[in-house]
């Protein structure tokens, strides 16, 4: 049984198609990547999957559970199993670092105050962030850290899907690897399922099991990362040479 089931999604908005038959299949502990320009229905898809829109028709499936199919208070208990860090860090801007980070987590779990510590203190170290942050508020933040605090936030709830949406955009390239190694990590260690929005091609071939391009709100392709490498579809051949030296240096990589 496949982790993820999207089965020919569409949404529609005030008579515009944002998404259009949008169909993908991942396995458990695998990690797809979602890639297309700006505007191309990525964000959208990765709400749609964690619950948070409702498509306009299509199925969802999340480890066999047909998520149109549940009530609102169904789905609150299935999302509790999915961490989403979002594009924009969405930290709430009058709680500490420390306070973001295990808020979801301490409203349905009892912990101790000390181990509260020792984990918000792991996470920080998981998402290369120094102690001290802890402390600290989002607005003192520079986006990059904000970022990664979501990251934190996310990795607390332990959850069994993970959905990124560009989390290392705005990273410089040390911090970029880093993270691309975190999310490997996590599928590695927890057999997490994972879907990635990046833009960035040279991670994308990196980190994924499969990839899938959108285009205007249609997949142009999804298939493994050798799959997607191999199309003569001139769309996904444009989309890949927009980021030319990054391609010619993976390939040099491989040699
Ligand atoms: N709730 C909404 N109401 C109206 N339009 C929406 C809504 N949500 C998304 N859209 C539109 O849907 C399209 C896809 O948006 P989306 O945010 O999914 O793109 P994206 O691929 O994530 O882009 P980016 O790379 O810039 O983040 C855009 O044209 C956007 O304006
Ligand atoms: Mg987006």
């Amino acid at each position: 049984m496949s982790a993820i089931v999207v089965d020919n999604l569409v949404f529609e908005v005030g008579g515009r198609r944002i998404l259009d038959g949008i169909s993908l299949e991942l396995e458990t502990g695998q990690i797809l990547s979602v890639m297309g320009g700006s505007g191309s229905g990525k964000t959208t898809l990765l709400k749609m999957m964690i619950g948070l829109l409702r498509p306009t028709s299509g199925r969802i499936v999340i480890d066999g559970e047909d998520t149109m199919q549940m009530s609102e208070k169904e789905l609150d208990q299935a999302r509790l199993k999915m961490g989403m860090v979002f594009q924009y860090a969405a930290l709430l801007d009058s709680l500490s670092v420390y306070d973001n980070i295990v808020f979801g987590l301490l409203r349905h779990k009892k912990m101790e105050r000390a181990a509260v510590d020792k984990l918000v203190k792991h996470l920080l170290e998981q998402v290369q962030l120094e102690e001290y942050v802890a402390r600290q508020m989002p607005a003192e933040l520079s986006g990059g850290m904000q970022k990664r605090v979501g990251l934190a936030r996310a990795l607390a709830m332990q959850p069994s899907f993970l959905f990124y949406d560009e989390p290392t955009s705005g990273l410089d390239p040390v911090t970029s690897l880093a993270i691309d190694q975190l999310i490997m990590q996590t599928r590695d260690a927890f057999q997490v399922t994972s879907v990635v929005v990046s833009h960035q091609i040279s991670s994308v071939f990196r980190i994924s099991d499969r990839i899938a391009l959108l285009h205007k709100g249609k997949m142009c392709i999804s298939g493994t990362p050798e799959e997607v490498k191999a199309s003569a579809d001139p769309d996904v051949q444009q989309f890949l040479q927009a980021d030319n030296i990054t391609l010619t240096h993976l390939q040099s990589e491989k040699n």
